[in-house]
């Protein structure tokens, strides 16, 4: 596919089939996050695979919506604030959130590629993610999404004109 039309067709499923993911498509999925660019390279993030299968009451109490449980498969995407790049010259800035966010990216339109539905989900209750995932301290759930055959369709992408959200120069 295209990537412009790629794009468009990626949007937020929330409507699953529990249909198993091929293990073909599934590592096609991992190999475009691993490839995500991250600040100075340092790759500061993990990739928590959840099988939904028989923890639909405890991934419930993470994020309590039907569809958040419906596919095989949940991923939990962490950053790792300490192995991650600041912008330490400055203002120390962190950017292990933007790294973990462009792996989803990345992670949300190779699905789409393949047919397959994603949800970004940042509404998610950490404190029920960190006991779920026995997290440690050092490690930060930035973003769930479900991952599996999408049994919803598309809907109208409802976006600012680009003029609104351009500027030139100067604010
Ligand atoms: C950082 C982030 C967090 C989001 N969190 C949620 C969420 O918790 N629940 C949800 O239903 N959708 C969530 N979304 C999905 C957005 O609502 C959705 O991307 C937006 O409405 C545009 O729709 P589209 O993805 O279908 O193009 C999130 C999206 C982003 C980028």
């Amino acid at each position: 596919m295209k990537f412009a039309q790629l794009v468009h067709q990626r949007y937020s499923c929330r409507k699953y089939s529990p249909d198993l993911i091929e293990e073909e498509k599934f590592n096609l999925i991992l190999e475009a996050a691993r490839l995500a660019p991250t600040a100075s390279n340092q790759q500061p993030f993990q990739i928590i695979i959840i099988k939904t299968e028989n923890k639909q009451d405890e991934l419930l109490k993470i994020y309590h919506r039907d569809w958040f449980v419906q596919p095989p498969i949940v991923l939990c995407i962490c950053s790792l604030p300490a192995e991650g790049w600041h912008r330490h010259k400055y203002d120390n800035q962190s950017y292990a959130i933007v790294d973990a966010a462009i792996v989803l990216d990345h992670i949300t339109l190779q699905a789409a590629d393949l047919g397959l539905g994603t949800c970004w989900v940042g509404d998610f209750n950490p404190q029920a993610a960190r006991e779920f995932l026995a997290l440690p301290e050092d490690v930060n759930p930035v973003a769930f999404t479900p991952l599996g055959y999408p049994l919803d369709e598309p809907k109208n992408k409802i976006r600012k004109p680009l003029k609104e959200l351009i500027r030139f120069d100067t604010w």
